[in-house]
């Protein structure tokens, strides 16, 4: 059991850009309300005032620069949150459903940017305080097609910029993560049907919430 969310459940949803991630969101937010459970939804980069004014850093067109320092904003916003936001509703009991999280950090930055897997997972354990996802769920789709959702959807930002290499190798490390995270992980086709997706992910989240 992870000890940090004794009595409520935390579950990451997580996936490239363009994945479908605030979609099944919505979902599992229906979904998990109807079956009596109280729900926070929550976001990263966001969620908390601190958090929102890094998004727009970290997201603007140009971006930061310095992969160091677009790391340590990321983790900066995710400090704010756990302790504003994700722990206080945890100990309610609540289930705290979040789109991303500290793994987007290691595949992003660590993978995508080069910084390295090890040093980003020690920001990662410094900004959580340890706290980690019950279930993670990864919707997974080629580079390809997730790129095309986004330039449909209008909300491309900074990161949808960078080349294909920079998004297949957030994506291998994502998938890397999943291989390692057992039976806190569960992998989806995000290519598949909305309704297979939206089904897959309830499944896993039985597994937890038993
Ligand atoms: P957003 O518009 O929320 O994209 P999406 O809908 O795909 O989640 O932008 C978040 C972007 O920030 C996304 O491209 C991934 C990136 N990101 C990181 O690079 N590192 C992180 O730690 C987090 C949380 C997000």
């Amino acid at each position: 059991m992870n000890t940090h969310t004794a009595r409520g459940k935390f579950i990451v949803i997580e996936g490239g850009d363009g994945a479908g991630k605030s979609r099944l969101q919505h979902a599992l937010h229906e979904r998990l309300v109807d079956g009596g459970h109280e729900v926070v939804l929550t976001r990263e980069p966001g969620g908390t005032e601190l958090g929102e004014r890094v998004r727009e850093l970290v997201l603007a067109q140009g971006g930061v620069g310095d992969p160091l320092s677009e790391l340590l904003l990321f983790e900066a916003a995710r400090a704010q949150l756990a302790a504003e936001v994700i722990r206080p509703a945890l100990k309610r009991g609540c289930v705290v459903v979040c789109d991303r999280f500290a793994a987007s950090s290691t595949a992003y930055q660590g993978f995508g940017r080069g910084l390295g897997r090890d040093l980003v997972e020690r920001a990662n354990a410094i900004a959580t305080g340890g706290l980690a996802p019950d279930m993670t769920l990864l919707l997974d789709v080629p580079v390809d097609v997730g790129l095309r959702r986004r330039a449909g959807d209008g909300g491309a930002n900074h990161f949808d910029n960078e080349a294909v290499a920079f998004h297949e190798r957030v994506r291998a490390g994502f998938l890397e993560l999943a291989r390692d995270g057992g039976d806190a992980w569960c992998v989806i086709d995000g290519s598949r049907e909305f309704g297979d997706v939206v089904t897959v992910a309830c499944a896993a989240l039985e597994r937890v919430l038993a």
